[in-house]
């Protein structure tokens, strides 16, 4: 007996390990290590790819439909009825509810406009198919593209973007500049003030080609960490180091640069692989400020027009904003900037600051 037994004895300990071992890690080790990062499979990438080809064509084919962003004059562009006012391309790209839905509703549909919003704008929203969202309703009611999973340090913020600009350049060829915001963005800005300000009407007349608003930015500390991300020189010869820029994920493209991302396969290569170096891997804040700033270097104005507060940011956050510093004065804070123009957006905010938010709304935030 005490033979038999002592064998089985010795094997519970084994046995209970054996057992334990997939619920540590399927109960507690998302928890304890790094999240595994998303890989994007062949067939999505072939989905992405069909997509990308699809508006591609339909803006050759469209070509002549297209409101032109060089006109001599608004005038002669309104009176003549088959040409269309451009419009501005809206892209929320979440992964939660969309906290300030409200005020951006208040922000596209408010009774001070001077400008009859409905056919300036169009929305399309990004959401994360793992997380689930409350219905969408009013202006961003059935929204919603096709999307697929996002994760942060992962390749997937930057395919989502691109899905974005796609999916919108598709959808309408009016679609002229196209922003990109997130979950946590607000505007800063009347909708007036930005559209006059997007489609500056000396700029059309003088027949100046419009410029894109995106951060370009070569000399951060941390730059070489980042380049090397994927891996000592991975990313050569796509992208030499001396063409690596980092800027702010949150921009505001035309048409021309949005098709030039999404044509893209060359530098896409590259960013789309996995990090080896988690701490260093913000993929979409090198991607789109390189890959513009090697094809066209004087097409945009290196500025981003969303203002995010770095200071005493954490673990890569921004500071976020609560309630209590919502104010007049905060607004007008967050609108100044070391350009010539002053911001459009600011993040991030914290879901409970809509009600802070939509108090000044009228007042303040969409008086100009
Ligand atoms: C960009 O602008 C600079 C200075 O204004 C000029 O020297 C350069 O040739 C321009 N580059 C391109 C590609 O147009
Ligand atoms: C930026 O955030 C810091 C806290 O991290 C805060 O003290 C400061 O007031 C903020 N600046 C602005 C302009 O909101
Ligand atoms: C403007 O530039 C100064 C100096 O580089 C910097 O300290 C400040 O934070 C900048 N302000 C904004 C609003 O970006
Ligand atoms: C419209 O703007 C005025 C100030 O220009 C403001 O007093 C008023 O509250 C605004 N009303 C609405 C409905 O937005």
């Amino acid at each position: 007996m005490v033979m038999i037994s002592t064998p089985s004895a010795a094997l519970i300990p084994t046995l209970t390990l054996l057992i334990s071992l997939p619920i540590f890690f399927y109960f507690l080790a998302p928890r304890i290590l790094p999240p595994r990062q998303i890989i994007i499979s062949n067939p999505e990438e072939l989905d992405d790819l069909s997509l990308f080809h699809k508006a591609i064509a339909m803006d050759s084919a469209n070509f002549s439909r297209r409101p032109h962003p060089r006109l001599p004059s608004v005038k002669s562009h309104l009176s003549s009825g088959k040409l269309r006012r451009p419009k501005i391309a809206f892209l929320f790209l979440t992964n939660s509810n969309l906290h300030f839905a409200l005020l951006w509703e208040r922000f596209f549909t408010s009774s001070n406009l001077t400008i009859k919003t409905h056919d300036l704008y169009n929305i399309y929203v990004h959401a994360d198919p793992v997380v689930k969202i409350d219905p969408l309703d009013g202006v961003f009611k059935g929204k919603i593209i096709p999307s697929k999973r996002t994760q942060r340090s992962s390749p997937t913020l930057i395919s989502s973007t691109r899905r974005l600009l796609a999916a919108a350049i598709l959808d309408d060829p009016a679609n002229t500049y196209f922003a990109l915001v997130s979950q946590t963005c607000i505007p800063l800005h009347s909708f007036n003030y930005l559209y006059s300000f997007l489609f500056d009407l000396r700029r059309m007349s003088r027949g100046l080609e419009f410029s894109s608003y995106i951060e370009i930015l070569d000399d951060d500390p941390n730059l070489w960490d980042r380049y090397n991300a994927r891996g000592d020189n991975v990313m050569l010869p796509e992208v030499h180091f001396n063409e690596f820029r980092v800027g702010s994920q949150f921009f505001v493209l035309t048409r021309k640069h949005a098709l030039t991302v999404i044509k893209d396969r060359k530098l896409w290569r590259k960013f789309k692989l996995p990090c080896l170096n988690q701490n260093s891997c913000y993929p979409e804040e090198h991607y789109f400020p390189s890959l513009l700033s090697m094809q066209d270097p004087n097409g945009t104005t290196h500025y981003t027009l969303t203002r995010v507060n770095w200071t005493d940011s954490v673990n890569g956050h921004p500071h976020t904003y609560h309630p209590p510093e919502v104010s007049p004065e905060l607004i007008y804070t967050l609108r100044k900037s070391n350009s010539s123009y002053s911001y459009m957006f600011a993040r991030k905010f914290s879901p409970d600051c809509l009600k802070p938010l939509m108090e000044i709304a009228d007042s303040v935030m969409f008086k100009d």
